[in-house]
């Protein structure tokens, strides 16, 4: 890439303002010596983005967001930054550099190399809209592609002879096809031959549209490999390039949002039902440049995962490297599809809805990697909770950034602190954090009656009841049922993650148990007990399993047909849920009446409005 001297770079800046660049974008009003306006990097109402034209920068207050004229254009348009210097350079009036001999040799080897690929990539599209195409178009009009989005992506059909002679035919030289790698050399003294035979064709763009490579998928079921990807080249590096980015950056331009999928189909999917801010890494996990070119962007691109075990570790590896490219304000989210399942067949199956509402649950990555260090260490002993202290500070050390891992030493200090602590304070049921707010229902249901173990069920804290003795029991009625019938699993988990236990013991067991099933959805019930007793709960379990609950509650034994457990768990569940809600407004009311402060009255309301909204026929609240 082109460098540029800071001599000339400081030429284009003293022949251009940044309020004259900036004004162009946003209305700039004079304010002694410097110019306000509202930010465009927000959505603001009360201007608090100011331009300096003496220190030749901007600044936004309600972002952070900061630069110079390059960067300006680079952040509101989404250009590299050469890309911004030549615009700039041109609008001053400044010749760019001069090339040397060996950068202009280059640029004239990369421009042929470039147009062997877009004649193969032309070539291809060609080909898909002819006869000879016509299976592979109707193979992607079966996976419900409209002709309008294989346009949009230049699908293709490579047929596997052709390619060679036509483009030798239209001058292209033969060693040029093969730096291209659209065609192989022959084995032993043989002719060169097409690299892709008989596959769709899904050309790979960089940042600036121009096709510099492909991925090719056999239509048969058997073949193998399913996706043949050029090598690396010249112009591609697979590491360096996502997918999709290209078309993709201009919506995100003013959404700075970005869906990152796993592969070529999900981010076609996911343009057509509306998500046109989706790429893909090339068959990898996402690479260290990938990630910051995808920050450019969008400050969290939100990650796509499988929700079952292969998945889930995926997005637990994923969240680790990222951790020492953390920067302030630049993060990760994840998003945990139904196990099974990838972007395509959600918005195929299920609609665009359904997809919108994985995106917006998707965990921050504080959250995921909260929930990793819980999943891999127990906390029921002073050593393995010196042991999770010890892991959790090791996981945030491992962030670069200074100021990043400061703050994650303080919010796993924090959570421990809390974890470690028995419930005890009502928690006016916020809606978590994270939470975008919109379409947060009462009751935190859900669109998807099923979701099969995720590692990240909702930690939705609601109220710790009063610890009395039917309290008690009724948490070990709901947790032997789940340990007698894992199988419900699915149903309760959601329920079951939303509520903490007024016992201290069963509801680390609680919590243990709901990671371990979710990490582990085909488990039997003797390895679960296995597992648990391993973990120091060997007393909480023989407590559970004891005829003194099953006397109370006859639905919670090991040989009730499911179904009949699934009710009786229910209708338990319902009533621990009023119990807890009904002491955390008694409590409230007290408090309100000894210290009747805003807030107090506050979560006195919230209380209450609860508690009317869940009111009597709480039991019929499913999720399903
Ligand atoms: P998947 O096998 O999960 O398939 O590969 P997919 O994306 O759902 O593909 P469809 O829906 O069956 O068409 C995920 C991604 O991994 C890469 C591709 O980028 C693919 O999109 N991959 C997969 C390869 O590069 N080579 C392969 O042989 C398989
Ligand atoms: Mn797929």
């Amino acid at each position: 890439m082109a460098t540029f001297s800071p001599q000339f770079l400081d030429e284009i800046r003293a022949r251009l303002s940044v309020s004259g660049v900036v004004g162009r974008r946003v209305k700039l009003i004079r304010r002694g010596r410097e110019y306000v306006g509202l930010s465009p990097f927000s959505n603001e109402k009360s201007p608090s983005f100011t331009v300096n034209d003496d220190k030749g920068f901007y600044h936004c207050f309600s972002t952070g967001e900061h630069g110079d004229i390059f960067g300006f254009l680079m952040k509101t348009q989404n250009l590299t930054f050469p890309e911004a210097v030549e615009r700039l350079a041109e609008e001053a009036g400044v010749e760019m550099p001069r090339q040397s001999a060996e950068e202009s040799r280059e640029v004239a080897r990369s421009a042929t190399l470039r147009d062997a690929v877009e004649a193969g990539c032309a070539l291809f599209e060609k080909a898909l809209w002819a006869p000879e195409g016509r299976k592979a178009l109707e193979y992607l009009k079966g996976r419900g592609l409209t002709d309008e989005t294989i346009h949009r992506f230049r699908l293709g059909y490579a047929a596997g002879s052709g390619l060679k002679s036509t483009l030798l035919k239209k001058g292209i030289p033969e060693d040029v096809l093969m730096e291209a790698r659209l065609i192989s050399p022959g084995k032993e003294g043989r002719d060169s031959f097409d690299f892709f035979r008989d596959r769709v064709m899904f050309p790979i763009f960089d940042l600036r549209g121009r096709p510099v490579a492909f991925g090719g998928r056999v239509m048969g079921a058997d073949e193998q490999p399913k996706y043949l990807n050029s090598p690396d080249t010249p112009l591609f590096h697979k590491g360096q390039i996502v997918y999709g980015l290209s078309l993709a950056r201009e919506l995100a331009s003013t959404k700075r949002e970005i869906i990152v999928a796993e592969g070529y189909m999900d981010v076609i999917a996911l343009a057509q039902a509306g998500f046109t801010n989706a790429v893909a890494p090339l068959g990898t996990a996402m690479t260290e440049t990938q990630i910051e070119l995808l920050w450019r962007i969008a400050p969290e691109p939100i990650l796509c995962f499988d929700g079952d075990r292969a998945g889930q570790k995926a997005a637990l590896r994923a969240a680790d490297r990222a951790l020492p490219l953390l920067k302030p304000g630049l993060s990760l989210r994840f998003a945990m599809m139904p196990a099974g399942k990838d972007p395509d067949d959600i918005c195929r199956r299920d609609g665009p809805e359904a997809m919108a509402t994985v995106l917006q649950e998707a965990l921050p990555l504080s959250e995921v990697l909260w929930r990793q260090l819980l999943g891999e260490h127990a906390s029921d002993t002073p050593e393995r909770r010196a042991a999770l202290e010890k892991a959790a500070e090791a996981m945030a050390r491992a962030i670069g950034d200074g100021s990043v891992q400061n703050q994650y030493l303080r919010m796993f200090k924090d959570r421990l602190f809390t974890h470690f602590r028995p419930p005890r304070a009502p928690q006016g049921g916020q809606a978590p954090r994270w939470s975008k707010g919109k379409g947060q229902g009462k009751g935190g249901s859900r669109d998807f009656g099923s979701r099969p173990g995720s590692v990240f069920p909702p930690s939705r804290p609601i109220h710790p009841g009063a610890a009395d003795e039917s309290d008690r029991i009724r948490e070990r009625i709901l947790l032997a049922t789940l340990l007698n019938h894992p199988q419900m699993f699915d149903l309760v988990e959601e329920r079951l993650g939303g509520i903490m236990f007024s016992d201290h013991r069963l509801d680390s067991l609680r919590q243990t148990a709901l990671i371990h099933i979710a990490q582990n959805p085909d488990l039997e019930f003797t390895s679960l007990g296995t597992y648990l007793q391993g973990l120091g709960f060997a007393a909480e379990i023989a407590s559970l399993l004891h005829p003194d609950v099953y006397l109370h509650a006859g639905f919670a034994r090991p040989d009730t047909p499911l179904e009949q457990a699934t009710v009786g768990w229910d209708h338990t569940f319902a009533l621990c849920q009023r119990a807890g809600l009904e002491a955390d407004l008694k409590r409230a009311e007290q408090e309100l009446a000894e210290n009747p402060t805003e807030q107090a009255f506050a979560v006195f309301k919230a209380l209450r409005e609860q508690a009317q909204a869940s009111g009597v026929g709480d039991e019929d609240r499913g999720e399903v």
